[in-house]
C-alpha cells in the first residue's frame, strides 16, 4: 500500500508540475506516514517460500515469521508506551496474536507430533536429549505468551507497558537452537519418504489437501 501511494504522488508531480517546494512538502508527509506505518508493520509475511514438499524448509520459514513477529512486538511495545492501543496498534496486535494463537500452535504440533518420532528414529542420544528439551520448552513458551496474549486481546487504549518479555527472549533463543541443532540434523537424517510423510502431516493439520508432487 505504501509503494503505490508513493508512485501515485510521483506520477502526480510529473503530470501537474506545480511548485517544487509544494511537492517536497507532500513527499515529506508521505515519508512521515510511511514511517509511522512501517514502525509497527510486521516482518516475515512474505508471499512464496517453501511448500509442503519441503516441510523442513517450511518449519524454518515459520521461524523467520516468528522472528518477524518478535520485531513487531518490540515496536508495538514502544508505540503502546506512547499512544496506547490506537487503531494502527490494534491492527498490528491482531495480526501478531492471530499468528501465535493459530499458526504458532500448529508449528509446535508439527514438531512434537510429526517431526519428533521421525527425528528420534535416527538421532543419537545426545541429539535426542536436545530435541526433547526443546519440545518441553513449548509449554514454558505457551505460559510466557499467556499474559501477552491477554494484553493483545484487551487492547487497552491508555499508554502502558506491553508485557512482551520474557516471551520474546525465550522464543528467540528457542528458534535459534532449533535452527542450529535440529533442522540441519533432520535434513541429513530423514529420508525422502519420511520428508514426504512429514509434509503430508503438516498439510493435513492445516486442512490442505496436498497432491503428491
Ligand atoms: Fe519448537
Ligand atoms: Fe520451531
Amino acid at each position: 500500500m505504501v509503494g503505490p501511494l508513493r508512485r501515485a504522488v510521483h506520477a502526480l508531480c510529473g503530470a501537474l508540475r506545480p511548485g517544487f517546494a509544494f511537492w517536497v512538502a507532500v513527499l515529506s508527509l508521505v515519508r512521515l506516514s510511511e514511517g509511522i506505518l512501517i514502525r509497527i508493520t510486521e516482518k516475515g509475511e512474505v508471499a512464496g517460500g517453501p511448500g509442503f514438499d519441503d516441510p523442513l524448509g517450511l518449519l524454518a520459514a515459520c521461524h523467520e515469521r516468528i522472528e518477524g513477529h518478535c520485531v513487531t512486538l518490540l515496536r508495538l511495545r514502544e508505540h503502546v508506551r506512547m499512544h496506547g492501543f490506537d487503531a494502527n496498534a490494534q491492527a498490528a496486535a491482531g495480526r501478531v496474536h492471530h499468528y501465535f494463537a493459530e499458526a504458532g500452535r500448529w508449528h509446535h504440533e508439527d514438531e512434537e507430533q510429526d517431526l519428533a518420532p521421525l527425528f528420534n528414529r535416527h538421532a543419537k542420544d545426545t541429539l535426542r536429549a536436545v530435541f526433547a528439551r526443546l519440545m518441553a520448552e513449548h509449554k514454558a513458551l505457551e505460559a510466557a505468551y499467556a499474559p501477552l496474549a491477554q494484553a493483545l486481546v484487551a487492547l487497552d487504549p491508555k499508554p502502558h507497558d506491553l508485557p512482551v518479555e520474557p516471551y520474546v527472549t525465550l522464543i528467540r533463543a528457542h528458534i535459534v537452537a532449533e535452527n542450529s541443532q535440529i533442522l540441519p540434523a533432520a535434513r541429513s537424517l530423514l529420508g525422502p519418504a519420511e520428508i514426504e510423510r512429514l509434509g503430508q502431516a503438516m498439510a493435513a493439520r492445516r486442512g490442505v489437501n496436498r497432491v503428491r508432487l
